[in-house]
């Protein structure tokens, strides 16, 4: 069990496409998950991905179950492992076949100091292993598809600023929210 550093922006192991767990249940992967849980609540982090502390692995935890500094607005979102995940869009109605999209902000431990509105899936269904290697499946909205969504990003080299649109609304987070 340890804090790890966490790799910054521009560091190109944060690029990578993660490759996929495939032994579960064993001493090296309980020894990550107890890195990533350490490392994220030093932090203050809601979630953290395996690249992000240099392991080139598809492995993602998140969850918030008291109230976040980073977060101070967000509803709980449960404690989480995540391997080797898939990420469905939801559409909203068969009327309309395109995913609803919804903007809000995001920050990241890889970018600290940091904030950026960034657009993301509404509703989405994701499924995975947990470290035992059970599979697992949710449907979700809200903050908790942007968390999901935000830190399976990491697993395919992608960072926030990299799905910024507005770049107005990209910039340091003691000027956009200076009470955080
Ligand atoms: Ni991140």
């Amino acid at each position: 069990m340890a804090v790890r550093d966490i790799l910054l922006m521009g560091d190109a192991r944060l690029l990578r496409t993660a490759q996929p767990v495939t032994q579960f249940d064993s001493d090296e992967l309980h020894l990550l998950i107890s890195d990533l849980l350490d490392t994220m609540l030093a932090a203050d982090g809601a979630g953290l991905a395996a690249p992000q502390i240099g392991v080139d692995l598809q492995v993602v935890i998140f969850g918030t179950n008291a109230r976040n500094p980073r977060y101070p607005d967000a509803p709980p979102v449960p404690k989480t492992v995540l391997i080797n995940p898939i990420i469905m869009p939801l559409v909203a109605s068969l009327q309309d076949l395109t995913p609803v999209e919804v903007e809000d902000w995001e920050g990241c431990l890889s970018v600290p100091g940091l904030r950026g509105l960034v657009p993301r899936y509404a509703h989405l269904r994701y499924s995975g292993f947990d470290q035992y290697g059970d599979p697992f499946e949710r449907t979700v909205e809200g903050f908790h598809a942007r968390v999901v969504q935000h830190e399976c990003d990491h697993l395919i080299g992608k960072l926030y600023p990299m799905r910024v649109r507005d770049f107005t609304k990209f910039g340091y987070t003691s000027v956009f929210f200076p009470e955080l």
